[in-house]
């Protein structure tokens, strides 16, 4: 089958097999710009020109895990840590929202400090005092508390599955469970949370059949939004001689991903615009419809360091918000107005 007919296919039925969804990760030249320009037309179609902004704050750099790629990982003796506190991080949203922000992302690693009740006393405290959709992005944890979470005030979760080749994962998430992973993400989406996940491009040892399967897993699992990026080698950690990931295969995944899912949300993330300046641009022009800017304070952006080289990290929160929105309207968009739910939750709610 050529590239354009599966495209076609693509864009009527939004379902590719896995051989399909190879050939289009090899496409290149005119079917490359075929497939961005599909995927682009799919997402004007489905979720429009806005693009909604995500203001990430990044509460704990604390982590009980050990992933072979992450700079927060427990064996990184150099990492910085911290811990924000209820207030200041209830300030930081507050602040957000003032800067126009209808969504934050609460984020850190897996940091059991924050038990069940101090997340939830976070969650409501929040959503007291601002008017903005809570997404939680803080790893695993047990369904009840996911319940807990999602009965205080919490809207949305992320949370990526990393890699669907379980020998790999096994490799670069020593003590973890693939299984398990796969467990939580269904019982995010059974207890009614917005479900994000997604997967890294260009971890060592993966294939383009991975790479496929991975975009498969993505529709299996119903994602309302999907956020993927390059992998980029952190000099603290056992991958830090690594290859990093490629730009080209992560825009032709988003690309791939839209047209499989056209009403998600996806993310122009800030690994791809760390590795090509003009990434999230590009993110943008072939299927993405979301941009998560980091809106802590320096201090703390500068030690939440998941891999080298993040892009804005010396930047204030409001200086990002100007810069994101001229990169938006450089697009020829508009930024999104409102909590930007994503319209696939909506339909299937
Ligand atoms: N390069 C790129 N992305 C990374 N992440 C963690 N470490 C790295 C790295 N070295 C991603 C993981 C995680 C998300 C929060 O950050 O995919 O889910
Ligand atoms: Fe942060 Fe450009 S988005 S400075």
């Amino acid at each position: 089958m050529k590239v354009k007919e599966i495209l076609e296919k693509a864009y009527h039925e939004s379902n590719l097999t896995k051989d399909e969804i190879k050939l289009l990760l090899m496409a290149e030249g005119e079917d490359k710009d075929l497939l961005f320009k599909t995927a682009d037309r799919v997402r004007k179609e489905h979720v429009g020109d806005e693009v909604f902004l995500r203001g990430l704050i990044e509460f704990s750099s604390y982590c009980k895990n050990d992933c072979f790629y992450c700079g927060l990982r427990r064996s990184n003796q150099n990492a910085q840590r911290y811990r924000m506190q209820e207030d200041e991080i209830v300030e930081v949203a507050k602040r957000a929202y003032q800067m126009g922000y209808r969504t934050v992302v609460l984020q850190s690693g897996e940091d059991m400090y924050y038990t069940k009740d101090r997340l939830c006393s976070i969650i409501k405290k929040m959503k007291r005092v601002v008017d903005v959709a809570i997404t939680l992005s803080i790893g695993e944890r047990s369904y009840d508390e996911y319940k807990v979470f999602k009965d205080a005030g919490a809207d949305r979760f992320l949370m990526r599955f990393e890699t669907s080749n379980e020998k790999l994962y096994r490799k670069y998430h020593p003590g973890m469970s693939f299984e398990n992973r796969i467990e939580c993400l269904k019982w995010l989406k059974k207890l009614g949370y917005e479900l994000g996940t997604g997967f890294l491009i260009g971890l060592p040892g993966q294939t383009l059949d991975d790479l496929a399967q991975d975009i498969i897993l993505v529709k299996e699992l119903d994602a309302d939004m999907i956020g993927i990026g390059p992998f980029i080698p952190h000099p603290q950690t056992p991958l830090k001689d690594a290859k990093e990931g490629s730009v080209d295969l992560t825009l032709k995944s988003i690309a791939i991903l839209r047209l499989l899912n056209p009403d998600a949300n996806i993310p122009a993330t800030t690994a791809l615009g760390t590795l090509d300046p003009l990434g999230r641009q590009k993110g943008l022009m072939c299927g993405a419809n979301i941009v998560m800017p980091n809106v802590n304070r320096l201090e703390y952006k500068l030690k939440y360091e998941l891999y080298p080289g993040k892009i804005c990290i010396n930047e204030d929160a409001t200086k990002c918000r100007g810069c994101i929105e001229s990169i938006i309207v450089s697009v020829g968009r508009k930024v999104g107005q409102g909590k930007g739910q994503s319209r696939h939750y909506k339909r299937a709610s």
